[in-house]
């Protein structure tokens, strides 16, 4: 029973972490198309500043928290498929504090990437998401 209350929350706190990944660099891009310093920028770096602290730092913590103690609860400390797990997840974190960084980089007013770039930073999460479901459902080691 406490396991799969435990691993109902770990999904539901995945989508909400996952969604956030999605949406942030999405934002960085319409908040490049907005004229430096103007009030429409300023709106850009309110919005990203709210997705970072109210779903996205939120959802990570509870993500890693759940999924540690999944992993307590059954004992899963030996699986091969499991290390390769955090290691991506620990890939999608570094993304995230990248995504963080990137904030308050556009906050200062330094725009260093292209919106193209932006974009292609989209795939990460995707690719990432689609590993890390692989190996806990099909455990292929
Ligand atoms: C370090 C962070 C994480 C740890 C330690 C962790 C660990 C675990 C564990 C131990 C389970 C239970 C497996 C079972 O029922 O036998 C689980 C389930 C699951 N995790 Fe994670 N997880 C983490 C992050 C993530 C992330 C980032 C995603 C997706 C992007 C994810 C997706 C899932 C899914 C879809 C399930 C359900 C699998 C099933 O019901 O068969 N987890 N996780």
């Amino acid at each position: 029973m406490t396991y799969l209350w435990l691993k109902a929350g770990h999904i539901i706190f995945v989508i909400f972490w996952m969604a956030g990944l999605f949406m942030l660099p999405r934002y960085f891009v319409y908040h490049q198309e907005a004229e430096p310093g103007s009030p429409e920028e300023a709106k850009w770096v309110d919005r990203e500043k709210k997705l970072l602290k109210i779903i996205l730092l939120p959802s990570i913590i509870i993500v890693w928290v759940l999924g540690l103690l999944l992993a307590q609860t059954l004992n899963l400390w030996s699986e091969g498929w499991l290390h390769a797990k955090i290691a991506f997840v620990l890939l999608l974190s570094a993304y995230h504090g990248y995504l963080a960084g990137y904030h308050k980089k556009l906050a200062r007013g330094e725009r260093t990437l292209t919106g193209k770039q932006l974009r292609l930073f989209n795939e990460v999460p995707g690719i990432a998401a689609a590993i890390i479901v692989i190996l806990v459902v099909v455990r292929p080691f």
